[in-house]
């Protein structure tokens, strides 16, 4: 039989909640000594003696052999993390950005301390795509990973494009519902799928890319005159990172909307679901589609991880060990819609064609090719009110 699990967790929000209903159902020899949280006055569903505000409590006691952390702060989430990796206990996040920031050195901590660091659960909520990236694609050349990675925004769209509901108000559902970042910016302005994107490109092609480097436009501007346009051409407008090798050895990475055409197999996912489309040389196209954030999905992910612990699981990082030709770029060409206020922003982003343009009084756009560098250097410009870019097939 395998070591019993003592695990401390940290946080005890809408994940943790969800994994603790989820454990209360099955006898896997584990068992939660403590929670260590920040509001003492919050009003728990457990036992008061089980709650405590002192990290210390979890990090300083040599019994605690796990530790399931799922705070909302990614520096102090970090810090956790590096101390109880270091003092030889495993740890399970799903904290997207702490991972994506940290990683190189959180693989390098796990790798001099012997411990184990486990985020199924920080990459599109109950869909397994780090583990079968590491344990099933790992001798197979990836063309691309792409999908929807953020189910608040994908929430929000749905609802303005099947239910004709405003912005506010699906957003506002999405926040009472628990799918939303604490700071919905994060979700909105496609920072939360860029992270999940940085970690999803380790484990898939072996580098390790900085999120500050790769490129997030969201859908914060989106407006009716974006979504009748789409309508008008059969398409959804969607927020989708992408993960490409373009050419031999080179990997780009960005998240931006991007308008689908109805047979896009992520045309159809809704809500807060999310999906994962792999290109594969060998085994072609597939397709993993599940609920990506919630309690319940985002609670069973976590707890794969920890039964996972049981029997010494640990990502070998297996892509990593021939990556070091693979280099990330970010000179791609790419189509994209861009919608403006003020015609001098034409004066200041430079496209390498224009095939289409639109001038109303109320509503003026232009498509056509431009260099992914060039979005990126423009992008605060891209980014105020009044603009909407968005790629376009
Ligand atoms: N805010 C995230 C989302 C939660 O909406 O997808 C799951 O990571």
């Amino acid at each position: 039989m395998s070591e019993k699990l003592i695990i401390g967790m940290f946080g005890f929000g809408v994940v943790g909640q969800g994994l603790y209903d989820i454990i209360k159902t099955k006898d896997l020899n584990l068992e939660i000594k403590k929670f260590v949280i920040k509001n003492p006055e919050k009003k728990r569903t457990l036992p008061a003696e089980l709650f405590t505000t002192d990290p210390e409590a979890v990090l300083s006691d040599p019994e605690i052999n796990t530790v399931v952390e799922l705070i909302d702060n990614a520096d102090v989430a970090f810090e956790i993390t590096k101390r109880a990796l270091q003092s030889g206990k495993n740890v399970v996040s799903a904290n997207k950005k702490m991972i994506a920031t940290h990683l190189e050195e959180l693989t390098n901590i796990q790798q001099e301390y012997g411990t184990s660091l486990l985020y199924e659960g920080a990459v599109c909520g109950s869909i397994p795509i780090i583990r079968n990236l590491e344990e099933y694609y790992d001798n197979e050349l990836l063309h691309s990973i792409s999908g929807i990675f953020n189910g608040s925004s994908n929430y929000i769209l749905s609802k303005i494009f099947n239910e004709d509901q405003s912005y506010d108000n699906a957003l506002r559902k999405a926040q009472e519902l628990g799918f939303a970042e604490t700071d919905p910016t994060l979700d909105v302005g496609g920072y939360d799928p860029k992270y999940k994107l940085a970690i999803v490109a380790s484990h898939a092609y072996g580098i390790y890319v900085n999120p500050d480097e790769i490129l997030n436009l969201g859908i914060n501007t989106l407006d009716n005159q974006d979504i009748r346009f789409a309508k008008e051409k059969g398409f959804k407008i969607k927020l989708l990172p992408l993960a490409k090798e373009t050419s031999d050895k080179q990997v780009v990475l960005y998240v931006l909307p991007k308008f689908l055409r109805s047979d896009n197999i992520l045309y159809n996912v809704e809500n807060e679901n999310n999906g994962v489309l792999v290109k594969a040389a060998f085994a072609d196209e597939q397709f993993f589609y599940g609920k990506g954030a919630g309690g319940h999905p985002t609670g069973s992910a976590v707890l794969s991880d920890i039964a996972a612990l049981r029997y010494g699981y640990r990502y070998e990082y297996k892509k990593h060990i021939d990556a070091s030709q693979i280099r990330y770029t970010t000179d791609y060409e790419l189509s994209v819609y861009l919608r403006y206020a003020n015609d001098s922003i034409l004066e200041q982003i430079e496209f390498l064609s224009i095939s289409e343009r639109f001038y109303g009084e109320n509503f003026k756009y232009v498509i056509g090719k431009i260099n992914l560098n060039e979005i990126i250097s423009k992008r605060e410009l891209i980014n105020q009110s009044g603009n909407f870019m968005a790629e376009i097939l």
